[in-house]
C-alpha cells in the first residue's frame, strides 16, 4: 500500500507543572533532543531518529495533561481535502497560521467528540537525525543518552463519545480499526486501537466520562533489550513506574509505563505486529480483558485503568 492521506502522529503538546524539572527529565532521563523554545514558553523536543524538527512539546501550566495532538498528512493538497471532508461530515475546523509552532506549517485544528484538540498539518522543517542521507551510520551518538527512544509512536486518549470519534477517524481520515475491547455488555466498544499506517496503532481511545484526558504518549524503542534498559534508567532516576516490563495481549506490544515528574504517563515499548487495512478487527471481550492488558500476569492493574492526566 502506498501511504497517502494521514501519515503519522507528528507532535503532541503536553502540560507540565515545573518547566525546568520537566526539561531536565525529558533531556537527561528520556534522552530527547531539545530543538527550540518559543516566545510562548514552549520547549520543543524530538526523538533522536526523527527527521522533523519537533515531536514532543511541553509548556508549564497549573494542571498536567495534553493540549493537542497533531498528525502529519502527505501534502497541502491532502490537508485541504481532509479539511473539506471534515467540514462536509459536520466538523467545524479552524486554521492556525504557519509558524505559530516553531518550524511547523499551517495546521487544521478541530475538537474531537472526546474533548481532545486534534490537528492536521503538512509541513514541518526537516532537520534530520544527525547521520545524513548519504551512507548513514546505523545509530547516532545521541541514541546512547538516557532512554533515547527512536520516535514518538502513538498516544492513548481517554474521553467520552468514542463511537463518534471512530466514525471521524475511519470514515473521514482513512484510519482502520485494528483492535477493540468490548464493555461489560459485550456489545459497546470500550476501547479502540486505530491505525493510519502499517503500525498496530497510531492512536487509541478509551471511553471515559471526563473529556480531553491523556492516558499516555508512547515512545518506540528498537528492541526488548532497549525497553529493559529503559527500565534500568527509570530506576536509577527513581522515576515512578506504573506497570511493566510486560507484554500486552492487545497489539502484542512489549512495554513499560511510567510517569513524568508532572504525572503525565508515558510508555517505552517495542513489538506488536504490522496490520494491513484489509485485516479484520481483533476483539477482546470484557471477561478476558486482563490478558489483553497484561498477557503474562493476566492482571487488571487499577492504576493503569483509572489514573489519567
Ligand atoms: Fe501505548
Amino acid at each position: 500500500m502506498a501511504m497517502t492521506g494521514v501519515l503519522r502522529p507528528g507532535h503532541v503538546a503536553i502540560r507540565v507543572l515545573d518547566l525546568d524539572e520537566a526539561v531536565k527529565f525529558y533531556s537527561d532521563v528520556m534522552g530527547l533532543v531539545e530543538t527550540g523554545r518559543d516566545d510562548m514558553g514552549r520547549v520543543y523536543f524530538k526523538c533522536w531518529d526523527e527527521q522533523d524538527h519537533n515531536s514532543y512539546i511541553i509548556r508549564e501550566a497549573d494542571q498536567a495533561g495534553v493540549d493537542f495532538v497533531g498528525f502529519k498528512v502527505l501534502d497541502n493538497e491532502t490537508l485541504n481535502k481532509l479539511e473539506k471532508d471534515l467540514n462536509e461530515f459536520g466538523i467545524e475546523t479552524r486554521r492556525i497560521e504557519a509558524g505559530e509552532m516553531l518550524e511547523t506549517g499551517e495546521r487544521v485544528r478541530f475538537t474531537l467528540p472526546s474533548g481532545h484538540e486534534f490537528e492536521l498539518y503538512a509541513d514541518k522543517t526537516k532537520v534530520g537525525n544527525g547521520m545524513g542521507l548519504t551512507n548513514p551510520a546505523p545509530w547516532y551518538t545521541q541514541s546512547e543518552h538516557g532512554i533515547a527512544p527512536v520516535r514518538l509512536d502513538h498516544m492513548l486518549l481517554y474521553g467520552p463519545n468514542i463511537a463518534e470519534v471512530k466514525k471521524i477517524f475511519c470514515d473521514v481520515l482513512g484510519f482502520f480499526l485494528v483492535e477493540r475491547v468490548l464493555g461489560e455488555d459485550n456489545e459497546t466498544e470500550a476501547a479502540l486501537w486505530l491505525s493510519c499506517s502499517h503500525k498496530v496503532h497510531d492512536i487509541a481511545f478509551v471511553e471515559y466520562p471526563e473529556p480531553g484526558k491523556l492516558h499516555h504518549t508512547s515512545f518506540l524503542m528498537e528492541s526488548w533489550e532497549r525497553v529493559l534498559r529503559a527500565g534500568d534508567i527509570m530506576s536509577m532516576n527513581e522515576v515512578a513506574v506504573d506497570i511493566g516490563p510486560t507484554r500486552h495481549g492487545i497489539t502484542r506490544g512489549c512495554t513499560i509505563y511510567a510517569w513524568d515528574p508532572s504525572g503525565n504517563r508515558f510508555e517505552t515499548f517495542m513489538g506488536g505486529y504490522h496490520p494491513y487495512p484489509d485485516y479484520e478487527t481483533i476483539t477482546w471481550t470484557w471477561d478476558n480483558f486482563a490478558q489483553g492488558l497484561d498477557y503474562p500476569q493476566r492482571k487488571l492493574h487499577e492504576s493503569f485503568l483509572t489514573v489519567v492526566s
